[in-house]
């Protein structure tokens, strides 16, 4: 046996001595483990459960401050307790913002009159919360959930769209499976292939396979798209006149990831790059209107668990804040 070899046996060894875990956590830990069906070999068992519990550290914490009233959002320990920040940042990507010669972009109207609150789930544009899984497919869900607003526009028929259709046959426009995506190229790939199927016909499995499109069985398809400009005035004029709109955000801090409830707002969130796409519903705010609590309603693809029944409400009217304007899109149909 090499030295090399012994050394690192030795590390191991030292390393699982010191997860001890705090016993006083032991049922919460089986309850959790079994809330998100998670199964581990002995091995891993250990690792996870020291990663859980520093999770779990600073969502209390997290919490103990907003009952304090430092902060208008909780946090909960949910299906990604058991990943460190690192683990939950590699499922993401910095997307680089493509750059478009500003006449494409729709301006913000002036004066005119918005509603105070939109919610499109109210009107029925909104189809059920995607589960993304491991797979970093957010952006599928971002552009296949802003077809279905608009087809339902158009048609009166609310329809779930495949993201698989779009991990699988993506590639050819500068995508990459369930590595990583652009919702630009998305919109791309389904104006240009012409529809896209629908979620019955050609189910998410989470992972990339071969492109299996049909176009006998198209259930939707668009003219075009267009980009919104990068603030918030022009995103609220959009999302209140047109409808529910496919917005990339900056999500890569573990208050997003364990994000529960109310309006978040995260200091270290950039407004310059973003990298998780979700979609846009509405607005609004709570309380009184002076009160200054004003936010954004997202839709995400991290299944019902996650957030408020898989929604989130983002603060709106700090500038920008982790991005909301600066890559907004919505299809034509
Ligand atoms: C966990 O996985 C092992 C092996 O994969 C299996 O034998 C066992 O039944 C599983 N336990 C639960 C509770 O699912
Ligand atoms: C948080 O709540 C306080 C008190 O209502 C409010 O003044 C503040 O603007 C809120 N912050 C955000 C980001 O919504
Ligand atoms: C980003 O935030 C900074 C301050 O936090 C602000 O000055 C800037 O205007 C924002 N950028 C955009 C594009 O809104």
């Amino acid at each position: 046996m090499s030295p090399f070899v012994l050394l690192t046996i030795l590390c191991l060894g030292v390393a699982r001595d010191t997860q001890s875990s705090d016993p006083s956590l032991d049922s919460e830990w089986q309850e959790w483990k079994i809330k998100y069906d998670k199964n581990y070999s002995l091995e891993e068992e250990g690792q996870r459960r020291a990663v859980w519990e520093e999770n779990m550290k600073v969502v209390k914490q997290h919490n103990i401050e907003y009952d304090q009233g430092k902060n208008n959002f909780t946090m909960e320990v949910n299906a990604f307790g058991d990943m460190t920040g690192e683990e939950f940042r590699k499922m993401m990507i910095d997307i680089p913002v493509l750059r478009f010669r500003k006449k494409k972009s729709i301006q913000s109207h002036t004066g005119g009159y918005l509603p105070k609150f939109v919610d499109w789930r109210r009107r029925g544009y909104v189809t059920s919360v995607k589960n993304q899984g491991r797979c970093n497919s957010c952006w599928a869900f971002s552009v296949a959930s802003a077809i279905e607003g608009q087809m339902f526009r158009k048609t009166g028929r609310l329809v779930s769209l495949s993201a698989q259709n779009l991990v699988d046959c993506s590639r050819p426009e500068g995508n990459r499976g369930c590595i990583s995506g652009h919702t630009f190229y998305t919109f791309k790939y389904v104006w240009n292939n012409g529809g896209l199927e629908a979620e019955s016909t050609y189910p998410y499995e989470g992972r990339e396979g071969h492109c299996r499109y049909l176009p006998e069985r198209s259930a939707a398809r668009i003219k075009g798209f267009s980009i919104i400009s990068s603030t918030e005035e022009a995103l609220m004029n959009a999302v209140a006149t047109i409808g529910p709109i496919s917005v990339g955000i900056d999500a890569s801090h573990e208050s997003f990831t364990f994000y529960s409830g109310g309006i978040y707002y995260e200091p270290k969130c950039r407004n310059k790059t973003v990298n998780h796409a979700v979609l846009l519903v509405g607005y609004g705010y709570e309380g009184k209107e002076s009160d200054g609590r004003k936010y954004w309603l997202i839709k995400n693809s991290h299944g019902e668990e996650w957030g408020m029944n898989g929604y989130m409400k983002l603060a709106r009217g700090w500038n920008n804040h982790c991005g909301i304007a600066t890559y907004a899109f919505y299809p034509r149909v």
